[in-house]
């Protein structure tokens, strides 16, 4: 369910045309449904309102202000893994209190910062963090409060790049190790770790992961509570899925039908970390055909965009489903690979990035387009932009935000001289 849909055979995004969108403000375009953001937040909020969670959208999945904004209003806090994201979500009007901070590396400076905005929760991941934290919450008279980020070896079953969760990752404190360091760190002077956190991977499907996870982490509350720790909090991270075909991802209750049980009851403060659940089908990303070409007996669809502003398919094989803005008798049918019509071409939907790597979609049946035509690339609202580079030098998307018919540009594509911005502002030696 999400704002985008066909009606008389073209693209629309809420009550805004595709086809408009793209001839005013330009492509490749990043186009968002602010209803499908709300609708999106809301429903996973209802699924897991049995235990009153703390939800923090995970800014690294779609980082907007305004689209942090937009989810600040409905009560979202936010889920941040570097300075630049505690910036982004205080600007946005975050209440810091509502700020889980992870990542396996932070440095001095930015723990000062997000130490001075005092941000609710800070998720560490290393013992050496630890000691970290601890030196720098004493420096300043100060005593941070913390979540121990832990690794339950639990398979997510997703891809290798995105899985987080099992032994051998950079991720989280190794089980067999998590009592000795609650042990040295529960009541630290500076540092006092008061709950735990975990997250398996993106996306995870595997419901039973979950339940793994949040049950062997439960045994270390358990544990700790036998030695005197009390630990209140336990963050139990994103990895909601997303259709990207179909229905191929858990409704956020099948989620919450394995996960509430285990923690309804526990008396714990639980935070939840979604992303892509609430973020990937509220965008798409709109682009035109600039040629199409055949060559080693392949058709090939060159389009405006590129791996620089949807790195996925380049980067993880991911599918996304591509198809035309002015579909005609062609509507898609889901947004699966195989469509219910007998002209279809195979093709590869590639950009103009100088890499063989660089193409949005691969052997996909597309109904025949031409040089001009628009394309839609859908579920592109999560990682799309996030991951955007300027790579030879093409200057990054523009972003709308439409609520209704009314489109709001809430980021403007960037010029030749953003390109060199920081190029210009230089200096030599060391004075
Ligand atoms: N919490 C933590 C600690 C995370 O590392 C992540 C994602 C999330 C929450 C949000 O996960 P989500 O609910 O969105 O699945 N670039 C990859 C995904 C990388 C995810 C990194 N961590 C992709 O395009 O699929």
């Amino acid at each position: 369910m999400d704002g985008f849909d066909y009606r008389n055979g073209q693209l629309w995004c809420e009550s805004a045309p595709a086809e408009k969108l793209a001839e005013h403000f330009g492509t490749p375009l990043y186009v968002y449904s602010q209803h499908t953001f709300q609708e999106h937040y809301q429903t996973l909020r209802a699924a897991f309102a049995d235990l009153d969670p703390l939800i923090c959208f995970s800014v690294k999945s779609c980082q907007n202000i305004h689209i942090l904004n937009l989810l600040r209003e409905l009560g979202s806090g936010f889920d941040v893994v570097s300075g630049g994201e505690v910036f982004r979500a205080l600007h946005a009007g975050a209440d810091p209190q509502k700020i889980v901070y992870a990542g396996v590396g932070k440095t001095d400076r930015e723990v000062h910062e997000a130490l001075t905005a005092n941000i609710g929760l800070f998720n560490v991941e290393s013992e050496s963090e630890c000691a970290q934290l601890d030196r720098l919450a004493q420096e300043r008279g100060t005593v941070i409060n913390a979540a121990l980020r832990i690794n339950p070896n639990v398979d997510p079953k997703t891809h290798k790049y995105t899985a987080t969760g099992r032994r051998g990752t950079k991720f989280g404190v190794d089980l067999p190790d998590v009592p000795g360091v609650l042990r040295r760190w529960g009541g630290g002077t500076g540092l006092r770790i008061r709950g735990l956190h975990l997250h398996l991977g993106s996306p995870v499907h595997e419901l039973a992961a979950y339940a793994t996870g949040i049950e062997r982490t439960l045994e270390l509350i358990d544990a700790a509570k036998r030695e005197g720790i009390e630990l209140d909090t336990l963050d139990i991270g994103g990895g909601y899925g997303a259709h990207y075909q179909g229905s191929e991802a858990p409704a956020p209750q099948a989620y919450a039908d394995v996960i509430v049980p285990l923690l309804h009851n526990r008396g714990l403060r639980v935070i939840l970390e979604p992303g892509r659940a609430i973020a990937a089908n509220a965008g798409v990303l709109l682009t035109r055909v600039l040629h199409l070409k055949q060559s080693g007996g392949r058709t090939f669809v060159i389009v405006d965009a590129s791996m620089n502003e949807l790195l996925r398919p380049a980067l993880y094989g991911a599918y996304h489903c591509v198809w035309p803005v002015q579909a005609g008798r062609h509507v898609p049918v889901g947004r699966g690979p195989e469509q219910p019509y007998d002209d279809l071409v195979v093709c590869d939907v590639v950009g103009p990035v100088c890499e063989s790597s660089d193409f949005l979609a691969r052997d996909r049946q597309l109904p025949p387009v031409q040089r001009g035509d628009l394309l839609a690339v859908f579920t592109s609202g999560a990682y799309g932009i996030v991951m955007a580079s300027q790579y030879n030098s093409r200057p990054r998307s523009a972003e709308l935000l439409v609520n209704a018919a009314e489109p709001r540009l809430i980021r403007r594509r960037e010029t030749y001289a953003d390109l060199i911005r920081y190029e210009e502002e230089t200096g030599n030696g060391m004075g």
